[in-house]
């Protein structure tokens, strides 16, 4: 009797959990990545982590981005978002923040031409690595902001800030120009008064760790008109001495290129860029060398089929190897809704190699990380 009682209430509890879990899920789980729709987190708010970049650490992937709920102004700063399956996003807030001081934008804790000045700051494009010999956790941002009455870029620098757990709070070290006047004056026809005192522009950027460990920043730079590669100190917090050849390079010469990905399939090394249209979508192009501060060669634009020539209505800001043996990596794109930026959506499509050794950018309206096999 007490056996028949017991294993009922094993079949009711197992009956129970099973309906809780299956309602649990259908609820709150997606199976699949959808380009383009409005993606939530599991609280079910709109995920803000525009121009980002993933970090995988531990089991879990992180996401950090640009916070665009206010619209370009006044930026909370950079999120971050938790996930083991690269599709449900657990919200982990605001990581980096911008402080606000008089009703202004700030960075924190950055030198005085911040700290004085009516300058409105805001971070673009956060990418964040992990230093295996420090244990921390370093972001570089691309860091801008706008000078009162002028609508231009003003600041154009390289932000870093680091943190001991992935989730923050990252704090703010320095931000600089890493190439100075005397190289951009030897190296750049570009006679602009600021960028021969303070240096070359540090826009659009982002960040890639080799297989040996080391790390390095890739930048439109010279106006955004050629990129930079430079390796990182061996703290991952600044650039080495600058010798050309050796610890950086101009790349892309005169490309006028933007949005750099960068990422590594059988010892040659890509950088998936778009073309400088502001907030408007064109076409991607691809660069390969076998040497990472190169020199690099076109090979075109990857995608293939409807709005190739626009990368599917989006700007690339991150390749993440997936399967990299197998030449499976992912795709990330932003498609900026110019007018409402908060509302801007994420493009994610798988990013191939065909039987050639190319690499090739398909749309697909659904797809889920785990089900890819390549070329498909
Ligand atoms: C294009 C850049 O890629 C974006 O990150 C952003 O800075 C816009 N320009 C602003 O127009």
């Amino acid at each position: 009797m007490r056996t028949k009682r017991y294993m009922q209430s094993v079949v009711i509890l197992a009956v129970t959990s099973l309906m809780a879990l299956g309602s649990a899920e259908a609820k709150s789980w997606n199976t699949m990545i959808t380009s383009g729709t409005s993606w939530e987190d599991t609280a079910g708010d709109p995920i803000q982590a525009h121009g980002g970049g993933l970090l995988k650490h531990g089991d879990l992937w992180y996401w950090y981005g640009e916070d665009k709920r206010n619209g370009y102004f006044p930026s909370p700063g950079v999120s971050c978002y938790s996930s083991n399956d690269l599709i449900n996003w657990k919200n982990e807030g605001v990581v980096c923040p911008i402080w606000v001081r008089d009703g202004e934008s700030i960075v924190p804790n950055t030198p005085a031409e911040f700290q004085s000045s009516t300058r409105r700051a805001v971070m673009e494009r956060p990418k964040v690595i992990y230093n295996d010999k420090t244990k921390k956790f370093l972001m570089w941002v691309h860091l801008e902001g706008y000078a009162d009455g002028d609508p231009r870029y003003q600041i154009s620098s390289a932000g870093v800030a680091f943190s001991d757990s992935p989730v923050g709070p990252f704090e703010f070290v320095d931000f600089f120009r890493p190439v100075p006047a005397e190289l951009h004056k030897t190296f750049c026809e570009e006679t602009s008064a600021d960028q021969m005192v303070r240096g070359s522009t540090f826009r659009d950027m982002t960040l890639f760790k080799d297989d040996d460990g080391r790390a390095y920043v890739i930048y439109a730079a010279e106006s955004n008109y050629t990129m930079h590669i430079i390796e990182l100190t061996d703290d991952f917090c600044g650039v080495k001495p600058l010798v050309l050849g050796k610890t950086w390079n101009r790349i892309l010469i005169g490309e006028h290129r933007e949005a750099p990905a960068m990422f590594k399939y059988r010892n040659n090394y890509y950088i998936l860029t778009s073309g400088a249209t502001g907030w408007t979508p064109n076409a991607a192009r691809m660069y390969t060398s076998g040497q990472i501060l190169g020199p690099y060669s076109s090979l075109g634009n990857p995608c293939l089929g409807e709005l190739s020539e626009t990368t599917f209505n989006s700007q690339s800001t991150f390749v993440q190897p997936l399967q990299p043996d197998k030449g499976i990596f992912l795709y990330m794109g932003d498609r900026w809704t110019r007018d409402d930026l908060g509302d801007s959506r994420y493009i994610w499509l798988p990013l191939t190699f065909d039987g050639n050794d190319q690499p090739v950018l398909r749309w697909k309206d659904s797809w889920s990380p785990s089900s890819l096999t390549p070329q498909n």
